[in-house]
């Protein structure tokens, strides 16, 4: 399969790979699983007490697709609210990496990646 030129630079020069201490109250973490294939996505984001997304890092498990829709994702989302981060779509990042039918799954990893942290974060703030 061919990939395209995005996908092999965020696979070759991942962004933002890491953790954040999950304890940390300004830490929301998504960690979500791919029915389709087993490949596991952890997404972190911090955020200020603008309610600004300054950071995230991620830890994907998984294949080129996944990683380059994980390291597309933390790029995108710093600098943006947690409103604006929600409105990223699974196909943006499809479209952004000109990713093939089969790896649609791949970006829909990491939309839910995302989603999942921000619920934690917010959790996090209700039950302070
Ligand atoms: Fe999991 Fe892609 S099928 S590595
Ligand atoms: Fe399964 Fe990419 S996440 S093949």
């Amino acid at each position: 399969m061919a990939y395209g030129e995005k996908v092999i630079d965020h696979y070759e020069n991942p962004r933002n790979v890491g953790s954040f201490s999950k304890a940390d109250l300004n830490i929301g973490t998504g960690m979500v699983g791919a029915p389709a294939c087993g490949d596991v996505m952890k997404l972190q984001i911090k955020v200020n007490e603008q309610g600004i997304i300054e950071d995230a890092k991620f830890k994907t498990y998984g294949c080129g697709s996944a990683i380059a829709s994980s390291s597309l994702l933390t790029e995108w989302v710093k600098g943006k609210t947690l409103e604006q981060a929600k409105q990223i779509k699974n196909t943006d990042i499809a479209a952004e990496l000109d990713l093939p039918p089969v790896k649609i799954h791949c970006s829909v990893l990491a939309e839910d990646a995302i989603r999942t942290a921000i619920e934690d974060y917010q959790k996090k703030q209700a039950g302070a």
